[in-house]
């Protein structure tokens, strides 16, 4: 039987290359569309050393309707779009609304635009737990109202997610997966996280802080109502991630509707702290870790873990690897690219 035909957005991405790996080991035919704006090209050779397989790559941005019809037309018929493209950058977000605006809601409306042209019916959109801001219970689940978003990247997720259900209704089949807090890297070390500039997030930053790119790691506050004062996080390995997304696609072909719209979680359901999380890291990695306690970060939330369990009973997904394994990664993932 021949391999399906899987169009992957944003694959020369963080997690877009993890997903395309996990897709390729399971058997699938891999397209990869990536514009490069916010890419290292070692992802998309990452990606070939672990497969062993030469990658489909297609430069191009997604908001390029031409571009689009022609790899559609090109490589197709795809079985299933998954849609990593976007910009993430929550404070670049406060910044450049605009440009946040722009770029996350269009590429998602021209893409969805092409499936319907070219009679393509699945799509996976990766959304974030940034959609419940603070949720009034925790662990939270799929059923718990959005807040406001604090940051226009925020926004573009909750906006695509109501474009994305009402479009639904045409025909289209959607799975959308609201990702907690990902993390570590392929246990190959052969790809991971490459930030552009000064990481925003906390585990790049402190594994460039250990291996000495970084003076110092801030602590945004230790005065939150939680155990230890620190922000509570639920860190999910990238590679569980993706395996989600491999699961999702299969849940979605097996559906007989021809409308569709379902909302995951992607998270552990463990609320890891701040400073649990550093010290994990120092032990997993013998190493140390100068850092210091710093005032709150605007924008932050105190507390948030998921509840992963419908996507445990429906997709037979779960988080196998641990927070060690993710921390482990991480640094061999940075040791690695600093050629240490
Ligand atoms: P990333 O920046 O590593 O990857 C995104 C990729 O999309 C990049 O390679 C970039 O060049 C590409 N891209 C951006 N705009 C494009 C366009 N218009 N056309 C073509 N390519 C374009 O980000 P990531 O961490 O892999 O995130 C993937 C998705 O997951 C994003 O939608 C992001 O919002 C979402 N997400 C990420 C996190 C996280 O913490 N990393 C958490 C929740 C959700
Ligand atoms: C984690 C914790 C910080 C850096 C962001 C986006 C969210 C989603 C995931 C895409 C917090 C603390 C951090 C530092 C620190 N992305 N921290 N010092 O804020 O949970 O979520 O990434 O969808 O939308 O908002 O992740 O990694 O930035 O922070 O103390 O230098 O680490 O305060 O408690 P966050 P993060």
């Amino acid at each position: 039987m021949k391999a399906k035909k899987i169009l992957v957005t944003g694959g020369a991405g963080y997690i877009g290359a993890h997903t395309a790996v996990e897709l390729i080991n399971a058997g699938y035919d891999v397209a990869i569309v990536d514009n490069l704006s916010r890419s290292d090209k070692r992802l998309l050779e990452g990606i070939e050393k672990i497969t062993g397989k030469p990658v489909k790559f297609f430069e191009g941005d997604c908001r390029d309707r031409n571009f689009l019809l022609k790899v559609f037309q090109s490589e197709g018929p795809f079985s299933c779009v998954l849609h990593f493209a976007a910009y993430k950058a929550v404070g670049e977000s406060v910044e450049k609304p605009l440009l946040y605006y722009e770029n996350n809601l269009n590429s998602t409306i021209a893409l969805v635009e092409i499936m319907i042209k070219c009679g393509v019916t699945d799509f996976i959109f990766s959304s974030s737990c940034t959609v419940y801001g603070q949720p009034d219970q925790i662990p939270v689940s799929e059923a718990a109202p959005f807040k406001k978003a604090e940051s226009p990247y925020g926004a573009t997720k909750q906006m695509s997610e109501r474009i994305l259900e009402d479009v639904s209704r045409n025909n289209i089949r959607i799975i959308t997966l609201r990702y907690f807090n990902p993390i570590g890297a392929h246990p190959s070390a052969l790809i991971g996280e490459i930030p552009l500039g000064t990481p925003n997030n906390l585990v790049p930053f402190i594994t460039q802080t250990a291996v000495g790119v970084r003076e110092k790691l801030t602590v945004f506050g230790n005065d939150y109502n939680t155990a230890d004062g620190t922000c509570i996080r639920d860190y999910i390995h990238v590679v569980d991630l993706a395996t989600a997304h491999v699961k999702a696609m299969e849940y979605l072909s097996q559906q007989r509707e021809t409308k569709f719209y379902e909302v995951f979680n992607v998270g552990t359901g463990i609320g890891v702290s701040v400073l649990e999380l550093i010290n994990r890291f120092k032990a997993v990695n013998n190493v140390e870790l100068n850092y210091e306690i710093g005032s709150r970060r605007s924008g932050d939330i105190e507390k948030v873990f998921a509840d992963p369990s419908k996507a445990m009973s429906s997709l037979g997904w779960a988080a196998k690897f641990t927070i060690d394994d993710s921390l482990l990664h991480a640094w061999q993932w940075e040791k690695k690219i600093r050629d240490k």
